[in-house]
């Protein structure tokens, strides 16, 4: 077999077979844009809903349903049949695939994958003699394509872009696949502090990076300047990552960033991330939700002050950066009716090796963070699933223990 992409845009295929086979391959006709008609007496759950523009024809196949078509596609579960259809198909010239005997056909369809880059997409496309085997290889080769270090960038001249990439919450293995394909494919890396440091070591050493890197109440490189820094870059051709802490847009900026390159006429992309306010918490295993404990839960930001805030312990605040505001935000949600019980605890730099918990109450709380020399970056959880952590759970039964 010779391997070929063919256009199949307009393109009459006949699928003979009803069943999840054949509804794999009508799928995939019809989203190349081929003039499907199904022949089969009954078709599969998967198939009752016929892609838009497929015909379907409610019996056995007959000689004249190959009249005109261009491929020929057979999987009927009956070999005999299928050899016939090939038959009848190399009669007329017509290329056919038969999906029950793949080398008795004329021509076959390779195991494939996409993976969509920003500067065109990439097919994968696999055969051998054991088409089991082309969908083991396919498997493994696309997943190290879109996970692995393999280098994706275009080195002919293309038109610039900007991703606006979320990190997760430092640790590369919370990095999202379109994350890992955006970061291979790009020319220069623009990082913040937070995003996981040690995916930049999997980079081709010729990608430029650029760490932007805020402090709190130190700001390096000032908001425009970044936004300059993307647009310039993106300009020049080049495909730039942002790649922020968490999620662009929690907290993040990254709705400023998209609008200054959709402002430059830059094409860019937001790529949601695993944010902090959910991940850190979970990493010290505390849910942010929990039935009959928890119905919802808020995020803000500890910075500025928030008015109206649920009072009631079964709503869980989520604060993100409220490390130095944290005496005058417990206060003030105590003045505003949370009870001076309610449990707290702060993550500092979750999802790290350097991960730390502090639980205390919303009276406590600011009185324990300055003793134990609580830093930034944290996330403070408040609400009554901070019980359900295990460092809540071990600091009370050591309580029980100690007045025993
Ligand atoms: C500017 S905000 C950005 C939030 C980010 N966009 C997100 O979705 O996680 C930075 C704050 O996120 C929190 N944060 C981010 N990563 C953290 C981590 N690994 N551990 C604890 N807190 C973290 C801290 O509260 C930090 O001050």
């Amino acid at each position: 077999m010779f391997s070929l992409a063919v256009d199949l845009r307009g393109v009459p295929v006949l699928a003979v077979g009803g069943g999840p086979v054949s509804a794999r391959r009508v799928r995939a006709f019809a989203e190349a844009g081929a003039e499907v008609t199904v022949v089969a007496p009954v078709l599969c759950a998967a198939l009752r809903t016929l892609p838009a523009g497929v015909h379907w024809h409610e019996r056995g196949v007959a000689p004249e349903d190959l009249d005109g078509m261009r491929l020929v596609h057979t999987a009927t579960g009956d070999p005999e049949v299928d050899r016939k259809v090939v038959e009848m198909a190399t009669e007329r010239g017509i290329w056919c695939v038969n999906a029950s005997a793949s080398t008795t056909g004329t021509a076959v369809v390779p195991a494939r994958a996409t993976v969509p880059t920003p500067v065109g997409t990439v097919t994968v496309a696999i055969s051998s003699s054991d088409p089991l085997r082309s969908v083991e290889v396919r498997n493994r080769i696309s997943h190290h394509l879109r996970t692995g270090p393999v280098d994706l960038r275009s080195r002919r001249p293309h038109e610039g872009w900007v991703a606006l990439v979320g990190g997760g919450p430092g640790d590369a293995e919370l990095l999202t696949a379109r994350a890992l394909t955006l970061l291979h494919s790009a020319d220069v890396v623009v990082i913040d502090r937070l995003a996981p440091q040690s995916v930049l070591d999997t980079l081709d050493p010729e990608v430029i990076v650029l760490d932007v890197g805020k402090r709190t109440g130190h700001h390096p490189v000032p908001q425009h300047e970044i936004n300059r820094l993307l647009v310039e870059h993106a300009r020049a051709g080049r495909g730039v990552v942002r790649l922020k802490g968490g999620d662009p847009y929690v907290l993040g900026r990254g709705e400023e960033e998209r609008l200054a390159c959709v402002e430059a006429g830059v094409p860019v992309e937001v790529v949601p991330g695993i944010s902090s306010a959910l991940a850190v918490p979970a990493a010290a295993g505390i849910p942010v939700t929990h039935r009959g404990v928890s119905r919802g839960f808020m995020v803000v930001t500890g910075h500025d002050e928030v008015p109206e805030l649920p009072t009631d312990s079964g709503h869980t605040l989520v604060i993100l950066m409220g490390i130095a505001g944290l005496p005058a935000t417990t206060a003030r949600l105590i003045a505003r009716g949370r009870s001076a019980a309610c449990p707290v605890a702060i993550v500092e730099s979750g999802c790290t090796p350097h991960q730390r918990v502090t639980v205390g109450s919303l009276a406590t709380i600011a009185g324990l963070a300055a003793a134990r020399g609580v830093k930034s970056p944290a996330v403070v959880v408040v609400g009554d699933v901070v019980r359900l952590g295990p460092d809540w759970i071990a600091a009370h039964s050591a309580e029980q223990r100690a007045s025993a």
